[in-house]
């Protein structure tokens, strides 16, 4: 869309039809491959996409499932991870994160992020470790890793489990090093928005570790490793051959589509640069930071957001409710000390980011805002 004029069409937040339109030709014809094959389940193209992910990662098994939150799910049940069990983890994400540690029966503990980068506070870990402890799920939230190095040291110092949540993170780094790949077990998702997006859902679990490779592909096909043979509870959360391959065409442009985000990035904390109702998103030098969202704090968060929508310039709060204070989770009662948490979910918003931006709808967008926020 180039809008260099007044009356332009809508601003989306993501632009789904343009990134596959951009590759069209191939997505159509793996499809019909697939159609044709009469393979629909769990087939050859889930086992080369497996393939083509780890090695694009740098990790030895990569098990695909039905979404992200299986990922999560799975990895929890892998670990053993039950009833009665403490899991460390920000409050400040998809609700997902959490929920998945409800499903296993343990209890989710939530702790602060730091303003800077929204992501888990590594100084407020250890205080909230006791004997009913047993893992962390760090998020890197937005595509910016988190201290997941730091994250290692406390979870070996207490001999604790870390799941990586990497649902906006895929291809991220620190140190050179993707995230997901630090910690026991790393999960992803294919939503269609993320990053590397399916056309439906699908989601994976990465770890380096055979025995719990083992038992994650157990479990994803109701805890059976002999078809009709069932030695464990599992689930049923399959990726299909459709979006299997689907991602197999993705996965070779992700690295492409994640300098693009970056770049779109950086143009936007350009423009916004000497305007000091807007704080940008920081980028640290250590680190890949993959943009899945771009996210402003602002403190008149909710005029720029129903304004911008009067406009026709799609925004999103990621989060506007922190998982502490749902009421899914209101059982809790927890004795919470997350103000960093609830101070940005009033102050947070998510700019349009995708590949295929162009600087013009940037410029509008940043022009838009700055008008609204002036
Ligand atoms: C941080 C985070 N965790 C988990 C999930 C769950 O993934 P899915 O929607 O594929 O189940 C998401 C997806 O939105 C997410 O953003």
């Amino acid at each position: 869309m180039n809008i260099k004029s007044e009356n332009m069409a809508k601003v989306q937040i993501v632009d789904l039809a343009a990134h596959y339109n951009a590759i069209k030709n191939e997505i159509d014809e793996a499809v019909m491959r697939v159609l044709s094959s009469g393979y629909f389940v769990l087939g050859p193209n889930v086992k080369s996409f497996e393939g083509e992910l780890s090695a694009y990662l740098g990790v030895k098994h990569v098990v695909s499932c039905a979404n992200g939150t299986d990922a999560i799910t799975l990895s929890l049940m892998s670990l053993g991870i039950k009833q009665g069990d403490e899991v460390i983890t920000p409050s400040h994400s998809f609700f997902a994160t959490s929920e998945s540690i409800a499903l296993v029966g343990a209890t989710p503990v939530f702790v602060d992020i730091k303003e800077d980068d929204f992501n888990i506070d590594i100084e407020k870990i250890e205080a909230l470790i006791n004997k009913k402890t047993k893992a962390i799920i760090p998020v890197h939230i937005y595509g910016q890793p988190c201290n997941i190095d730091k994250i290692v040291e406390i979870a070996k110092k207490h001999n604790l489990f870390i799941v990586e949540d990497c649902a906006q993170a895929i291809g991220a780094k620190l140190n050179n090093k993707c995230v997901g790949t630090f910690g026991d077990i790393g999960t992803l998702s294919f939503f269609p928005t993320k990053n590397l997006g399916a056309f439906g859902d699908g989601g994976a679990v990465i770890t380096n570790n055979d025995e719990l490779a083992a038992k994650l592909r157990q479990l994803r096909v109701h805890g059976s490793s002999v078809r009709y043979v069932h030695d464990v509870i599992g689930l049923n959360s399959r990726l299909d051959e459709i979006q299997a391959a689907i991602l197999s065409v993705q996965l070779k442009y992700l690295n492409q589509w994640n300098e693009k985000r970056l770049e779109a990035a950086l143009y936007y904390n350009e423009l916004f640069e000497g305007f000091e109702q807007v704080t940008t998103p920081v980028i640290k030098p250590d680190r890949k930071h993959i943009f899945h969202q771009y996210t402003i704090k602002t403190k008149n968060r909710n005029l720029l957001c129903e304004k911008l929508k009067e406009r026709n310039i799609e925004s999103i709060i990621y989060y506007p409710i922190p998982i502490h204070q749902q009421k899914a989770f209101s059982h809790l009662n927890q004795n919470y000390d997350l103000p960093v948490t609830e101070k940005i979910s009033k102050e947070i918003l998510s700019l349009p980011i995708y590949p295929e931006i162009t600087k013009d709808i940037q410029q509008y967008v940043v022009k838009n805002v700055k008008e609204i926020l002036s």
